[in-house]
């Protein structure tokens, strides 16, 4: 399937972008702690459908509450990691951003919990400064003691974030979100999970850019085959318009599966 055409770059895919927005949270935070920011896609109610969709007990998912790792790529303030600890997960929990603000932001917000006699015994969520297009594979696997990957690799409006930023790779040229998917890849452990969540791309369009084997070119540094195989979906309203269905929001779960 060929990629779907890319978009029109905005102020959304730059660091500039995302460091003010944090500043101004933190602030924010700092006035009036109760005030934890902006949960991105909360009138799609997308981070509770989310976490059902994980939770949900009649899943083939194969996850486990106490045990299931989580690696959420551009976390912002942390929610959708404190979602799931509130929900019952219990497992290591690790989120990353490439705004040094973000990580500053969520990690204030982790310390409030662990002062709240409702949060204070749980294991707390981690964060780390990290640029998934930059930083190497590395940096998230060996180094912070999860070699073989992480169960479940979240992504909520992260990708979209890339899709909108104008730079391109020098190697290949091409816009930086076509080297998305291999940057990702080697972070899910094998038979491990992707789920990623979008405004801006369909479900069709997701797919093409996220399933299957890797594709010619891609560079993901490792020697044997592995694919995405898709394995659910997070049911959203739909709306009719002119005979054509369809979602404002799309959630798409992928299992990486490796080629004998
Ligand atoms: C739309 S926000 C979503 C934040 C969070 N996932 C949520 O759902 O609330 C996109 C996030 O991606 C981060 N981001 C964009 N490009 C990134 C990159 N190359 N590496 C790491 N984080 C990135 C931004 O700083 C921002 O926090």
């Amino acid at each position: 399937m060929s990629k779907p055409t890319h978009l029109e770059p905005s102020e959304l895919g730059t660091k500039e972008y995302w460091d003010s927005l944090y500043t101004a949270e933190i602030s924010n935070h700092a006035h009036n702690p109760a005030d934890t920011g902006t949960v991105w896609f909360d009138d799609s109610d997308a981070e509770a459908k989310v976490i059902d969709f994980l939770s949900d007990p009649d899943s083939e998912l194969h996850l486990s509450l106490e045990e299931s790792s989580f690696l959420d790529l551009g976390t912002g303030n942390g929610s959708l990691l404190f979602g799931l600890r509130d929900a019952g997960w219990q497992g290591r929990m690790l989120g990353v951003d490439y705004s040094r603000q973000s990580v500053e932001f969520a990690r204030r917000i982790a310390e409030s919990r662990s002062q709240d006699t409702e949060t204070e015994s749980e294991k707390p969520v981690e964060f780390r400064e990290h640029d998934i297009l930059q930083t190497p594979a590395s940096a998230l696997l060996a180094d912070v003691q999860q070699p073989q990957g992480w169960d479940v690799v979240l992504d909520k409006g992260t990708f979209d974030a890339i899709s909108l930023s104008s730079e391109t790779d020098p190697a290949s040229g091409r816009r930086v979100s076509e080297s998305y998917r291999a940057r990702v890849a080697p972070l899910v452990r094998d038979g491990g999970l992707f789920l990623v969540t979008s405004c801006n791309w369909t479900e069709e369009e997701l797919k093409s850019w996220f399933e299957g084997a890797r594709k010619d070119g891609e560079d993901d540094g490792d020697a044997r085959g592995w694919r995405f195989d898709l394995v659910g979906r997070v049911e959203y309203p739909s709306f009719s318009f002119g005979g054509v269905k369809g979602q404002t929001i799309s959630s798409l779960c992928f299992k990486k599966v490796r080629d004998i």
